[in-house]
């Protein structure tokens, strides 16, 4: 079924379970309560996950844990769907970009502008975030950070150990510099062999090779002409390079296994969203001596990831009033400060201060900046920004098959144009 077929019918059970209950819903007034379906299982994650329970405990509240362990979310959104499906959906949920208006669209979320309006929120979230978490005018989500995708960690000891001297700032030095960490017998590129994973590599590869107007065009207007172009077949290629730097136990590795192996000095580097970071800060690992951050190879690109949770409609005052209290908490100075410093991500919000984050976030932070300004910022695909439901997963079906055979960068462009065609609604 697909994506929007299922969310159509799971909109009409909602519907009809919230009918059912609205009756019910009590008036006694308990504590704020709110149940919250999150991905964040990984160490950095957790500490931040955890980091938003203590502050809404802090303030009142009971919080209900419901994590769902997998990376890039496609486990947790299974279970959304059941839970909604069951006509039992949680009151928070993380998700992100095009899901936040299906889900709004078929009228499961709850309207935030009262929260919104009185807390200013318009005058403190960017535009670009503003479009990812309005529907039809109204706050639905609430956007607790921006991550950026296309960045590459990497162990200073392992470049120096093999006479790197820096991360080169083009891919052709990238793979250079692979292949003198391959032969100082070093794995030149830590990767987990999972979709999402693949997709990720994948766009910063196309962003570096083709620019943000191509990026776009291909995999936001889904133009067949630039899917089936030399540049896309150029972008799958150097994704065949990349994978020949991979060793062989990455098949199913966890993201953050990976980012391990650069931590302890097992591999060079990882092309990785700033997630990875909250792992070295988990650590206690420091940027700029522990490890480096360097963008991937592009003309001032930046792949934008934003993590959001929305207020999904449901019985009981516990239950609104817990979703209001968080909401409010979530765009509070203080916790985006402290989320963002854990998750590795900068803040969603204006204006905070930046004293407290480290080299990565003020140059994720400048070149978000610069990016908006010049026209090079891009919507992340494998994490749900510019595209998601079954077009992102024909993307990811494509990267991961091509990464996992001997497919020819030919075949893997006519495969891409052909299934992003038919993912179309
Ligand atoms: C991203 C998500 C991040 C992090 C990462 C790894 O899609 O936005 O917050 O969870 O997946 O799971």
């Amino acid at each position: 079924m697909s994506f929007m077929r299922t969310s159509a019918f799971v909109g009409a059970a909602f519907a009809v379970s919230l009918m059912a209950t609205s009756a019910l819903t009590t008036v006694a007034h308990a504590e704020p309560t709110v149940e919250v379906l999150h991905y964040w299982t990984s160490g950095g994650e957790a500490k931040a996950a955890a980091e938003l329970k203590s502050e809404f405990e802090a303030a009142g509240g009971k919080w209900v844990d419901s994590p769902v362990a997998g990376g890039g979310g496609d486990a947790q959104a299974t279970v959304l769907r059941s839970r909604v499906l069951a006509g039992d959906p949680p009151s928070a949920v993380q998700i992100k970009g095009p899901n936040i208006a299906d889900w709004a669209e078929q009228g499961a979320l709850a309207d935030l502008n009262s929260v919104a309006d009185a807390e200013g929120w318009d005058k403190l979230l960017p535009p670009q975030i503003q479009k990812i978490v309005k529907y039809d005018g109204k706050y639905v989500a609430v956007p607790v950070n921006i991550h950026r995708v296309d960045w590459i960690w990497a162990n200073p000891e392992v470049l120096k150990k093999a006479g790197v001297d820096s991360v080169p700032n083009t891919w052709d030095g990238l793979f250079a510099a692979a292949d003198k960490i391959k032969a100082a017998g070093f794995i030149p590129f830590a990767h987990g062999g999972q979709d999402w994973q693949d997709a990720t590599v994948l766009e910063t590869i196309i962003l570096g090779v083709g620019g943000a107007d191509f990026f776009n065009k291909a995999l936001g207007d889904l133009d067949e002409a630039s899917l089936k172009s030399d540049t896309m077949k150029k972008a799958f290629t150097y994704f065949r390079k990349f994978q020949g730097y991979v060793d062989d136990g990455a098949s199913g590795r966890d993201w953050n296994l990976a980012t391990a192996m650069v931590m302890n000095g097992k591999a060079g580097m990882q092309i990785m969203g700033d997630w990875a970071k909250g792992e070295f800060f988990a650590a206690g690992k420091k940027a700029g001596t522990d490890f480096l951050c360097v963008p991937t190879p592009s003309e001032h690109g930046y792949i934008l990831n934003s993590d959001s949770i929305a207020m999904f409609k449901v019985k009981g005052d516990d239950k609104v009033e817990g979703q209001k209290v968080l909401a409010k908490l979530i765009m509070g100075e203080k916790f985006q400060e402290i989320f963002n410093l854990y998750k590795g991500s900068i803040p969603a919000r204006i204006g905070v201060p930046r004293d407290k984050f480290d080299s990565c976030a003020i140059k994720s932070m400048d070149d978000l900046d610069t990016a908006s300004k010049g026209g090079t910022l891009v919507g992340s695909v494998a994490h749900e920004i510019l595209q998601a439901g079954a077009v992102r997963g024909a993307f990811l079906d494509v990267a991961t098959e091509f990464f996992n055979s001997s497919m020819s960068a030919d075949d893997a462009v006519a495969k891409l144009a052909e299934e992003m065609e038919n993912a179309k609604d």
